[in-house]
């Protein structure tokens, strides 16, 4: 059921809001290092599918796996803790803190792991001069660019050495060439690192960077790993 040397998996996935199915059966599968499109129309449960894995909402019923773990058997507190310190995270519309500088933003997720401040800045600088943003770092998240703000989300996801990130159409706000450069880096690094990514994207353009695509329709992921 599990596809093997999976790092993430999810098998026969529903969850229905009141009498909307958003999941009818979905299954999936992502590899260490692999980058997975979740791709498929407005509406057809991509975000639902996201946010199960990534252990934010629970599913009515399936199994989710993650590096042998059924996540439904985790508490809330251990599934906060294992999102924290395995998972990275970018939306579509950045989602920084306002009020932090970009550097602070970025060396967030390590702060929150435990790492002191000093230390967590030295590798929040890292990865924005890897991203190609290391002159934001004294600037708040209003006071750069969309493309700049999402390169910043993108070195936060990447900061504190997660092994999956989760990108809700990442480039969805930016214009083509932004949005490819962000596409770029983000499995640039993410490759290089060996973290698996679940990108989830209307555009073929941006489902181009993947290594595998998986089309949702009807709350069902057809995932060809599963088709067999
Ligand atoms: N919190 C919620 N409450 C009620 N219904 C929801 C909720 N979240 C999603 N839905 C419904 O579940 C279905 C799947 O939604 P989902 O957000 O997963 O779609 P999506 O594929 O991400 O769409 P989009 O491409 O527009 O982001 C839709 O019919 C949606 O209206
Ligand atoms: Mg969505």
């Amino acid at each position: 059921m599990i596809p093997e040397g999976s790092l993430l998996a999810a098998h026969d996935l529903r969850k229905t809001y009141g009498a909307t199915p958003a999941l009818d059966g979905a299954s999936f599968s992502v590899h260490p290092g692999e980058v997975v499109a979740v791709m498929g129309p407005s509406g057809s449960g991509k975000s639902t599918l996201l946010h199960c894995l990534a252990g934010i909402i629970t599913p009515d019923s399936g199994t989710i796996t993650y590096a042998g773990r059924e996540l439904s058997a985790m508490s809330d507190a251990e599934r906060s803790a294992l999102r924290r310190s395995d998972f990275g995270f970018v939306f579509q519309f950045g989602q920084l803190v306002p009020e932090l500088t970009c550097v602070e933003n970025v060396a967030l997720p390590l702060r929150l792991n435990g790492v002191k401040r000093k230390a967590a800045e030295r590798t929040a600088r890292e990865w924005m001069e890897r991203l190609e943003v290391e002159g934001l770092g004294a600037k708040r998240p209003g006071e750069v660019s969309g493309g700049q703000g999402q390169r910043v989300a993108v070195a936060r996801a990447l900061a504190a050495s997660p092994k999956v990130i989760f990108a809700d159409e990442p480039t969805g706000a930016l214009d083509s060439l932004n949005g490819e450069r962000v596409m770029e880096l983000l499995t640039e690094a993410a490759r290089s690192s060996n973290v698996a990514v679940v990108l989830v994207t209307h555009e073929a353009r941006v489902a181009a960077y993947s290594d595998r695509d998986v089309t949702v329709r009807d709350g069902r992921a057809r995932d060809l790993e599963h088709a067999v």
